[in-house]
């Protein structure tokens, strides 16, 4: 398994450009097993899971051929079932559900399982499917669903932390085929739900109030194929504002839409961290001291979940008392215990993490856990004294496309050591 080797305490200086969101690609790759037609998806990124999703794609009967950073997905004839190693292995996957049980009128696929951060339940995707008409049973480890047709119809999605952002997926893309009008309560507002939506109707779809907690579908009679440009990744870009921050440097990030992260932008001003808007760029930078800041994370449009753990970091070299509030998921603070062996005195009470910062962190060897909390490990690597090695970096090739080849070119000194 590759590691990070990072030599902490340069500030990063200069630009790097934002890839293709993972989070947008994945469901709209699985969008395209609903025509029969070609689709093609540019500004997709060059992750594991991408291409994960491809495999899954092909084991439902697609064909999918990757150019760069175009996939180009031909779903003429589509079994019913997923693979079932495939989908166990990635979460994201659990979003072919929906889109086979609209173009063939059953899924056979696996339960996607837990991770680190949570349980991550699907019993919301079940019921809006089921609200749809399609009959399901979970028969050893398989979700078993089937529907002789779907029928349009009024159904509440919001569960106990909010709305579900795969699970809104899942049910919009059953819907666009069902016989008449589907209207989704408490659907999930993120813009990746909107980069589907609008991909779904691309391809000839009637997808009305997207972003908004009311979606609107008039189920057609089939879909054909289409051409679309996945949005910048939020995540990632935020992941470099953070960055940036950590190692008092002064990073212009391009390619982002910064529309997409005021929520992380508000946090990081209000932490006195600058970032000045130049067009579609944001350049970051650190004019004076932190501030010790409170964060909650809240579905869309509040303060992402995806962001938790890299804010974390920030607030460690920030002096003061930091309290950060989970409300997404019930054990995303894995990375915690590793930060703690690089110095930051942080204490967990319930869902808040109570960070004691201004200390210097220093390096040490840390394992990643989960993608989001291997690049909070990363940032805390890079305002590091001395050396840090972050092990089980395959978590963070997941999600960030060639995140040392980023960071090197922005002066960080990481170099990726190719497991023996
Ligand atoms: C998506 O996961 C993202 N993944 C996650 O990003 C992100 O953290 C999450 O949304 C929240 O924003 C992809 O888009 C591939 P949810 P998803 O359903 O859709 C509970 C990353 O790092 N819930 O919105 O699986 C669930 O347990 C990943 O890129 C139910 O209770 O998340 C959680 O507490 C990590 N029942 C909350 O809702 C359900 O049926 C939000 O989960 C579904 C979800």
């Amino acid at each position: 398994m590759d590691s990070f080797l990072i030599k902490g305490g340069t500030p990063l200086r200069g630009e790097v450009e934002i890839s293709g969101s993972k989070n947008a690609a994945l469901p709209i790759m699985a969008a395209a097993l609903l025509t029969p037609d070609p689709c093609v998806i540019r500004r997709v990124p060059n992750l594991s899971d991408v291409h994960f999703m491809g495999s899954i794609l092909e084991s439902a009967g697609a064909t999918v051929k990757f150019q760069g950073d175009t996939v180009t997905i031909e779903a003429a004839r589509v079994k019913g079932v997923g693979d079932y190693e495939l989908i166990r292995k990635m979460r994201g996957s659990i979003c072919i559900l929906g889109p086979l049980l609209g173009r063939t009128g059953k899924a056979l696929v696996s339960l996607p399982g837990g991770c680190v951060i949570g349980a991550r339940p699907i019993d919301l995707h079940l019921k809006g499917l089921r609200a749809l008409g399609a009959k399901i049973s979970i028969e050893n480890g398989y979700v078993n669903a089937t529907a002789r047709k779907l029928r349009g119809a009024e159904l509440f999605l919001g569960g106990r932390a909010g709305p579900t952002v795969l699970g809104t997926a899942n049910v919009l893309m059953a819907a666009v085929l069902a016989e008449g009008v589907t209207i989704i309560e408490s659907a999930a507002c993120e813009p990746e739900v909107i980069d589907l939506a609008n991909f779904l109707n691309a391809m000839g779809a009637r997808v009305s109030g997207a972003g908004s907690p009311t979606l609107t579908v008039t189920g057609v009679r089939s879909l054909h194929g289409a051409e679309h440009e996945v949005i910048p990744d939020r995540i990632e870009a935020a992941t470099f504002a953070v960055a940036a921050a950590a190692t008092d440097g002064d990073v212009t990030i391009r390619g982002a839409r910064a529309d997409h992260l005021h929520a992380v932008l508000d946090k990081l001003r209000e932490a006195g961290v600058s970032v000045e808007r130049s067009g579609s760029a944001l350049k970051v930078s650190r004019p004076g001291r932190l501030k010790a800041i409170d964060i909650t994370t809240l579905p869309y449009a509040g303060f992402p979940t995806d962001v938790q753990a890299q804010m974390m970091v920030l607030m460690a070299l920030t002096p003061g008392i930091s309290i950060i509030t989970e409300r997404i998921f019930e054990s995303r603070f894995m990375h915690v215990s590793e930060l703690a062996r690089l110095g930051a005195d942080i204490a967990i009470e319930g869902p808040s993490a109570i960070i004691k910062g201004g200390k210097a962190l220093s390096g040490a060897p840390v394992m990643a856990s989960d993608l989001r909390a291997s690049a909070a490990l990363v940032i805390a690597g890079l305002a590091a004294r001395g050396t840090t090695e972050v092990s089980r970096v395959y978590h963070i090739d997941r999600g960030y496309e060639n995140i040392d080849g980023k960071l090197r070119q922005l002066g960080a000194k990481i170099v990726r050591q190719e497991a023996s």
